[in-house]
C-alpha cells in the first residue's frame, strides 16, 4: 500500500517524503517540477537511503492519474502540489485557478474512481483572511484576499461537499502557518525561485550576500514592536504533522480541519533579531512601508490539533534560524 505524494518534490513535500520513509512509509512522488526539480528527490535519497519513485505528470492530466491508479497499489494521497506565489496569483489568476482549483478536482474525480478517499491537504492559514482576534481556532470565519488564497478556500470547500455527498471519504485540511527552516542534514530546504516573496528566505539572502538589505514591511502595526506578527512553525515538525494526520484518516474522521502552527506570534523584528543572535551574522534592514494586503497578527490556537492528532511543535524559533542558515550557507543557489 502506498501514499502517492502530490508535489512530493517541494519545499514541505521533501521534508515530507524524509518523516514518511522513517515510518517505513511506501511513497510515490508525482511532480511536474514546475517549481522544483529532481535534484531535490536525490537529495531525499542521500538523507534516507531510499530510492524515491517519481511520475513527472500534472494533477491536471487524467491519463496520467488513471496510469497511476491502475499501476499502483495507492491507499492514500498528500497532496501538496499547487502554486503558491501570492503577487502571482493577482497577475495571473486563471493560472492559479486552474492549477490549484482545477487540478485538485480531476485528482478526487480519479481517486474516487478507483477508490482511494483518503487525503490530506495542503491548505493555509490565508483561509482565516484579516483576523479580528488571535490566536485563531479552525472555527473563526474564513474569507480571502487575493487569487491564492480563494483557490485554497474552494477546494477545502470542494473537498466539504465532497465528503457530505459521500461519508466514506477521509480528508484531514491543514492550515499551515508560516513554515520555514530546514532539516538539519542542510541538504533539503526552501529554494525559492527569483526575488523570495517570504520573510525567512529573504533574510537567510541578506545574510549570504545575495541581497543588500532586508525591507521591513511596515512599522506602524498595532502589535508588540509595530512589525507584523506570525506563527512561524519549524517545516521539520510541519511534516511530522501529516503523518500524524495520515493515521488519523484510518479512523474514519470524516472531513476535518486542523491548525498547523505553534501557538507563538513573533515579529518581523524578532525574527531579524533571532537570526543574528543564534548564527552570528548581520542582518542590514530597512523599514519600508506596509505590504498591500498584508495583515498586523496571525498565529494559531493549536489546541485541536495537539488534541486530535497527538502532535505538536516541537523545534524552537532557535533551530529554526539555524537550520535555515544551514541549508543557505551549503547551497547559496539553492539546488542548482
Ligand atoms: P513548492 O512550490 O515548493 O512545492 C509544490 C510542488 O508542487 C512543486 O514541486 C511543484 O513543482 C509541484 N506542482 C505544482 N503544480 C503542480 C501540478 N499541477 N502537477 C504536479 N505538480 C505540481 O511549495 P511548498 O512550499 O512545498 O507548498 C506545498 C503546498 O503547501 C502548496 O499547495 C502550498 O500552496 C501550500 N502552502 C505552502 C505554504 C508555504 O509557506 N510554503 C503555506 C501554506 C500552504
Ligand atoms: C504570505 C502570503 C500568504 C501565504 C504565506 C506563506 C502575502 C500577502 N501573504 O504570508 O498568503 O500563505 O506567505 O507562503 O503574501 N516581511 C517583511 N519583509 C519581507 C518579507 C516579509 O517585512 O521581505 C514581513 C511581512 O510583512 C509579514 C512577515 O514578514 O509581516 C511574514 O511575511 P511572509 O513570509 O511573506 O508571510 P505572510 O505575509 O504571513
Amino acid at each position: 500500500m502506498t501514499v502517492l505524494v502530490t508535489g512530493g518534490a517541494g519545499y514541505i513535500g521533501t521534508h515530507t517524503l524524509v518523516e514518511l520513509i522513517a515510518a517505513k512509509k511506501s511513497v510515490l512522488v508525482l511532480d511536474n517540477y514546475c517549481n522544483s526539480s529532481v535534484k531535490s528527490l536525490l537529495k531525499v535519497t542521500e538523507i534516507t537511503g531510499v530510492k524515491i519513485p517519481v511520475i513527472e505528470g500534472d494533477i491536471n492530466d487524467k491519463e496520467c492519474l488513471n496510469n497511476i491508479f491502475t499501476q499502483h497499489d495507492i491507499e492514500s494521497v498528500i497532496h501538496f502540489a499547487g502554486l503558491k506565489a501570492v503577487g502571482e496569483s493577482c497577475e495571473q489568476p486563471l493560472k492559479y485557478y486552474q492549477n490549484n482549483v482545477a487540478g485538485t478536482l480531476t485528482l478526487c474525480e480519479v481517486m474516487g474512481k478507483y477508490n482511494c478517499k483518503k487525503i490530506v491537504f495542503s491548505s493555509s492559514a490565508t483561509v482565516y483572511g484579516d483576523p479580528t482576534t488571535v490566536p485563531i481556532t479552525e472555527s473563526f470565519p474564513l474569507s480571502t484576499t487575493n487569487p491564492y488564497g480563494a483557490s485554497k478556500l474552494m477546494v477545502e470547500n470542494i473537498l466539504r461537499d465532497l465528503y457530505q455527498s459521500d461519508n466514506s471519504w477521509n480528508i484531514a485540511i491543514l492550515r499551515y502557518f508560516n513554515p520555514v527552516g530546514a532539516h538539519q542534514s542542510g541538504l533539503i530546504g526552501e529554494d525559492p525561485n527569483d526575488i523570495p516573496n517570504n520573510l525567512m528566505p529573504f533574510i537567510t539572502q541578506v545574510a549570504v550576500g545575495k541581497r543588500e538589505f532586508l525591507s521591513v514591511f511596515g512599522d506602524d502595526y498595532d502589535t508588540k514592536d509595530g512589525s507584523g506578527v506570525r506563527d512561524y512553525i519549524h517545516v521539520v515538525d510541519l511534516a511530522k504533522g501529516h503523518l500524524k494526520a495520515l493515521g488519523k484518516l484510518e479512523k474514519n474522521i470524516g472531513c476535518v480541519e486542523y491548525n498547523l502552527g505553534t501557538g507563538s506570534g513573533v515579529s518581523v523584528l524578532e525574527m531579524v533579531s533571532a537570526f543574528e543572535s543564534v548564527n552570528g551574522q548581520k542582518v542590514p534592514y530597512k523599514i519600508t512601508d506596509r505590504r498591500p494586503g498584508d495583515i498586523a497578527c496571525c498565529f494559531a490556537q493549536t489546541d485541536f490539533a495537539e488534541n486530535e492528532l497527538n502532535w505538536k511543535a516541537e523545534k524552537s524559533l532557535s533551530d529554526m534560524m539555524a537550520d535555515a542558515w544551514n541549508w543557505q550557507k551549503n547551497n547559496p543557489n539553492g539546488y542548482e
